[in-house]
């Protein structure tokens, strides 16, 4: 028998948002539709200014849309987790706090022995154990990367937003924390939405791959290769292609 589709955890229509910039109307989203499917992999692609910032920023409510909806399928599981966790290019650790402290931050409860071990067991997660009484400064990017990830997911989010997580980033720290990211997903059963200008990428991580330019979505791809995906495979470097030649 068929498997059936997961059900969305989220449905956006017509979602729009305009900036007044320098005098000029910037449609930065515009009149956008999709839906998410429960526990998927969705990455946005598209270029420097095309409206993946705004679109991951009204979507975590973080900015107001002029028009258009955006409706969760379920109302909020439990109240000690949140609707999302949020990631940006950089780590925005606050420097004269340990990780720790940093993550103790992001708990709905503060100093109890509990959220203890769920630091330990979320920097063990993302890689840093051991590094929980160290300062960002002594942190190189990757580690404090994985310290922002570990934030974001300190209050068990039903949608986690990465805004260009891995963009300030060399690319050999870059590739591991791609896997990582990638074994983390399916070990959480997390619904990640990634955005990135990065086609390599998007094919190693995506379920489905959206093509967003100016505002709107241009294109949409599904990936279905067996993970962990092997990028020097032929199916793989083909995917990039396709989608470098759509861009
Ligand atoms: N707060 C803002 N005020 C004015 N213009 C903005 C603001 N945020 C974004 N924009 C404009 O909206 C467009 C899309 O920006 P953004 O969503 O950051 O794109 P991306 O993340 O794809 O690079 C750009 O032209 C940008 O200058
Ligand atoms: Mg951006």
């Amino acid at each position: 028998m068929a498997e059936s589709a997961p059900p969305n955890i989220l449905s956006i229509r017509g979602l729009s948002r305009t900036f007044r910039n320098q005098g000029k109307e910037v449609r930065a989203v515009h009149d956008l539709d999709l839906v998410i499917p429960a526990g998927s992999f969705t990455v946005i692609l598209g270029p420097s200014g095309c409206g993946k910032t705004t679109f991951l920023r009204l979507v975590a409510g973080l900015e107001t849309a002029d028009a258009g909806h955006i409706d969760f399928a379920s109302p909020l599981q439990h109240p000690s987790r949140s609707r999302f966790g949020f990631m940006f290019q950089e780590p925005r650790l606050l420097p004269w706090l340990t990780v720790e402290e940093n993550l103790r931050l992001a708990f709905p409860t503060k100093a109890d022995a509990k959220t203890g071990e769920e630091i330990n067991h979320l920097l063990g997660l993302v890689g840093l154990e051991g590094w929980k009484k160290a300062y960002p400064r002594s942190l190189s990017g990757g580690m404090a990367q994985r310290a922002a990830l570990a934030r974001a997911l300190c209050r068990k989010p039903e949608l986690l937003l990465l805004d260009e997580p891995f963009g300030a980033l060399d690319a050999f720290t870059r590739a591991r924390l791609r896997r990582d990211l990638d074994a983390l997903w399916k070990s959480l059963q997390v619904t990640v939405i990634l955005v990135t200008h990065d086609i390599e990428e998007a094919v190693y991580l995506a379920d489905r791959v959206i093509r967003m330019k100016d505002g709107g979505i241009e294109g949409c791809l599904d990936i279905s290769l067996p993970r962990p995906r092997e990028q020097r495979s032929g199916n793989f470097q083909n995917l990039c292609r396709l989608i470098e030649e759509a861009l």
